[in-house]
């Protein structure tokens, strides 16, 4: 079958990515049924929805959905299409609203998500068995809290999702620590498309490897600043070491140095942290790191702290949702920094991401070349990968798959591989399921 050939290992050493995971509109439906609606994905913050009545809508998968807390402070999420003709019942990305009502023929919904009204029912002829099917909005079948950060899944067979994160747990705990009260999403959100697959910015999210030719402009930045002895004067070193973790079921770490921390807003709270959270930890908080929640999100954090979140449009459309996220109860001063850092970096408007989609954009039209197969994008680092935790894992306690520790410029690449196992066992699955529940009926 076609899906064995497009994540292909040859050898111990030699791993393959064959070009139609990027551009084939069959693989892209296959990700959608198997992987975006067959397992956990991040969907935001609880911190979104703080009061009852509050709700923000997404994704998972081709499916629309509201995540939305009742007046008893429960927080749902449910399938945001009206049970009558389907329609949307929510058209805003955020906002608080006790229900929802379908502009189309009116039927009505409370903020957990119950049918409150049917309009004109009495008069509406309706044959007994209507009521025996419910009218409710339809309940996401799985829809859990990994310390303040919603996930959800179509398919209600998936494992817990404590097991689901695995060590990414530890990762997560490194940033919702970053204060008591844990974190919030700085208002305003960023909303973007870029002409790409979805899977180039899962793998640029965790390649250190672009960074030096992509954004020279803002290492500029940088180094006019460094000259000044303000900001990430220590930056780069040869003496500084990167490394990438791949944990299980897709999720992925890449580390690097820490800025000084008069360049991050958390360093203005690095006392407290290392009395609260230990030393290990707190430096742990201070490097760069970019964590993927596979299949569909990211947290970066460097000189401020990003999460983003993204929804395959087409094998060659993504929509891209980008928030700033701070601690609770930062000091004004590192606030402001985060803020400033983050348009500077972050933003859709900033130094940095749109040298990526333009990236983006220029592989995806450069993967129509007629002729060319596999890519040559997954072997850096491959001398140096690990299956033993290196002392870097184990201080912080976590037990990579597989790991990388090298030096400032050794762009590690091999991150992916277990990802892309995972994706490759998620497709495979699924298409042996369909084809024993086909061969069934
Ligand atoms: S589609 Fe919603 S009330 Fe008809
Ligand atoms: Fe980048």
């Amino acid at each position: 079958m076609k899906q064995h050939a497009l994540i292909v290992e040859k050898s111990a050493d030699e791993f393959l990515v064959h070009r139609d995971i990027y551009r084939d509109p069959e693989v892209f439906d296959w990700e959608m049924k198997y992987i975006f609606e067959g397992t956990w994905n991040l969907l935001g913050l609880e911190s979104q929805i703080p009061k009852a009545f509050d709700y923000f809508t997404t994704h998972i998968g081709r499916t629309p959905v509201i995540v939305t807390r009742d007046a008893k402070g429960a927080a749902h999420c449910v399938v945001n299409s009206c049970r009558h003709k389907g329609a949307l019942v929510c058209h805003t990305q955020q906002g608080n609203s006790r229900n929802f009502v379908c502009q189309y023929h009116g039927w009505a919904y409370d903020a957990s998500g119950k049918n409150i009204l049917i309009k004109d029912k009495k008069e509406g002829g309706y044959p007994p068995c209507f009521d025996n099917a419910s009218h409710d909005l339809a309940p996401v079948p799985r829809f859990a809290s990994y310390r303040g950060v919603l996930f959800g899944s179509l398919n209600p067979d998936v494992p817990e999702l404590e097991t689901y994160l695995g060590d990414l747990k530890t990762m997560i705990d490194l940033i919702v620590d970053q204060s008591p009260q844990g974190i919030e999403c700085v208002a305003g959100t960023g909303a973007f498309t870029f002409q790409g697959n979805w899977k180039l910015q899962l793998e640029n999210g965790v390649d250190p490897y672009h960074f030096s030719s992509t954004h020279p402009s803002y290492i500029q930045v940088l180094k006019k600043r460094a000259e000044s002895k303000s900001v990430y004067s220590n930056f780069k070193s040869s003496e500084l070491v990167r490394g990438t973790f791949a944990f299980g079921n897709g999720h992925n770490a890449m580390w690097g140095p820490a800025p000084s921390d008069a360049a991050t807003p958390l360093g203005h709270s690095r006392a407290e942290l290392e009395d609260r959270v230990g030393s290990v930890r707190a430096k742990w908080m201070a490097y760069v790191r970019n964590i993927t929640a596979f299949p569909n999100a990211q947290f970066a954090e460097n000189a401020s702290l990003q999460l983003r979140i993204w929804r395959p449009l087409a094998p060659d459309l993504t929509e891209m949702r980008t928030f700033c996220l701070a601690p609770v109860g930062e000091p004004a001063e590192a606030r402001r920094l985060r803020i400033r850092q983050y348009e500077e970096f972050f933003n859709p408007t900033g130094l940095a991401t749109p040298d990526d989609i333009t990236n983006y954009e220029d592989c995806q039209r450069g993967m129509q070349a007629a002729g060319i197969a596999w890519q040559q994008g997954h072997s850096r680092g491959t001398a140096f990968q690990r299956a033993a935790a290196p002392a870097e894992a184990l201080e912080l306690g976590v037990h990579p798959i597989s790991s990388v520790v090298g030096g400032f410029n050794l762009g590690d690449e091999t991150v992916m591989h277990e990802t892309y196992r995972y994706w490759r066992t998620l497709i495979e699955q699924g298409l042996m399921n369909d084809a024993a529940q086909g061969s069934e009926s």
